[in-house]
């Protein structure tokens, strides 16, 4: 950790609250999709890498894996609005169950449009994970089939959360002072 993070006081979830909460939600999956042949995982990067790895564990459900990655926020802290995808998963989705997993919904723009293009890949089954859920500051309405925590509006960063490509191995989730 660098010096600026350690002295930053806010810890928001500790390591072990995490991988608590994190094995929760895997097994809710994993009892949910247990009888569903060929689930794949659509990780999004980069952020939800750490928590993917994570939950893909503790699912346990011999799951594809591929990945998808959008573009929001350049290196501020307020969503620009637009969002753009810079990597497209090969994977085949037609008819199947797709399990987005992202690290943190905002204002709702990245999963509404990550949904779409997975609907029109044609996946059967759409169902969203996402580690974090800030619900006041949505801007589109959206709503996440597994949330690990609810959180105030806060811009928070570790667990695989960044802020301008910085804190990202930070093993708890920090609110980044303002
Ligand atoms: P949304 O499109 O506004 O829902 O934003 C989702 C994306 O914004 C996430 O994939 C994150 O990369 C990023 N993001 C939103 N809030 C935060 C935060 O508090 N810390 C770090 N990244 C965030
Ligand atoms: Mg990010």
């Amino acid at each position: 950790m660098s010096v600026a993070m350690a002295s930053t006081p806010v810890v928001l979830f500790t390591e072990q609250e995490i991988a608590k909460r994190v094995m929760e939600m895997g097994r809710e999956i994993r009892d949910d999709l247990e009888d569903v042949r060929d689930v794949i995982v659509l990780c999004v990067l980069k952020g939800a890498v750490f928590f993917c790895t994570d939950l893909m564990r503790a699912m346990k459900l011999g799951a594809k894996l591929d990945f998808i990655q959008a573009s929001s926020y350049g290196s501020g802290t307020e969503s620009s609005g637009v969002v753009e995808f810079l990597k497209e998963p090969q994977v085949v989705m037609t008819g199947k169950t797709v399990l987005i997993v992202e690290d943190i919904l905002d204002s709702g723009l990245t999963l509404r449009k990550i949904d779409d293009y997975v609907a029109a890949r044609g996946a059967e089954r759409i169902l969203t994970a996402v580690f974090l859920d800030k619900p006041k500051a949505r801007k589109v309405p959206f709503q996440a089939d597994y949330v690990g925590f609810e959180i105030e509006p806060h811009f928070v960063v570790g667990y695989g959360l960044d802020h301008a490509e910085a804190h990202r191995d930070c093993p708890e989730i920090r609110i980044l002072p303002g």
